[in-house]
């Protein structure tokens, strides 16, 4: 894995290639569609976000098969590793966007590249910051993209639990919000699904005690992973032990079983 690719091209220079971006679902490889199996068994360059815990080894988990496929096939693509910092410092942020479009730029000079993320690549994902960082740099830019499973169809389905049904209203958000507007969310919506949980387990858990609704939440991990997990009670959960790639399903309504 590389972190950049060398004689990165300037804003100007032709592009030979497209820049895909590839949901590649939340964990399990046979989730991945046929598109991006096609994609991905083709470019030259795979590009995975590096930011928080283990997102981008998570997609290349994903992808793996492919990955084995090629190189058994003597025809591995380059994989380049884009750092997304953790910070909400604006220079840090802008420094980044710029670094990572001129790596992809370079690598578009060239040829094809896909960017994978996990899940749906245009919800709560890296790509979204990406592409701001391109467009930047160039605009108009050959993007495709290819939608993936998000892990919140992918919980219901292992949960074996409608999302939503008839009228009912969903609200999906990440559990970054203060309490009470998370409270608030709660109120008005039938169905509510909690991302990025991890460092607010401990609270969130309170207030969905709060609110008389641990009975009606459930808690789905890594789902699609061999590390998987999925409970209807949160009372075995220790703040300490829930693994970022993890969510919450609230049915106001109940569940069917
Ligand atoms: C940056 S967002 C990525 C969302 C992703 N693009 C999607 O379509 O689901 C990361 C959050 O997605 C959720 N997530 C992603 N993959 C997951 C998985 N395999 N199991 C449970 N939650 C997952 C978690 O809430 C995690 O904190």
């Amino acid at each position: 894995m590389t972190g950049g690719i060398p004689g990165g091209a300037s804003g100007s220079s032709p592009l030979k290639g497209t820049l895909y971006g590839i949901g590649v679902g939340p964990g399990d490889p046979e989730l991945l569609t046929l598109k991006a199996v096609r994609i991905l068994r083709e470019v030259p360059v795979i590009a995975v976000p590096t930011s928080y815990s283990d997102a981008g080894s998570m997609a290349l988990d994903v992808i793996a098969p492919i990955l084995d496929e090629r190189r058994r096939a003597h025809r591995s693509p380059e994989i380049v590793s884009l750092l997304f910092p953790m910070t909400r410092d604006e220079t840090v942020l802008a420094e980044a966007r710029k670094t990572n479009g001129e790596i992809l730029l370079g690598a578009l000079s060239r040829g094809d590249v896909a960017f994978v993320a996990i899940g749906d690549i245009l919800f709560y994902s890296t790509f979204g910051n990406l592409l701001t960082g391109l467009f930047s740099l160039r605009s108009p830019l050959p993007v495709e993209v290819v939608p993936g499973v998000t892990s919140y169809s992918a919980a219901a389905g292992r949960l074996v639990e409608p999302l939503v049904q008839g009228s009912e209203r969903l609200a999906i958000l990440p559990a970054v919000y203060d309490p009470s507007e998370i409270e608030s969310v709660l109120d008005r919506f039938e169905v509510v699904v909690l991302m990025k949980i991890n460092k607010v387990f401990g609270p969130v858990r309170d207030l969905l005690e709060k609110k008389n609704l641990l009975d009606r939440t459930a808690f789905v991990s890594m789902v699609g992973r061999p590390e998987e997990r999925v409970s209807r009670t949160l009372d075995e959960l220790a703040p300490d032990s829930v693994p970022y790639m993890s969510l919450l399903v609230v049915r106001k309504n109940g569940w069917l079983k």
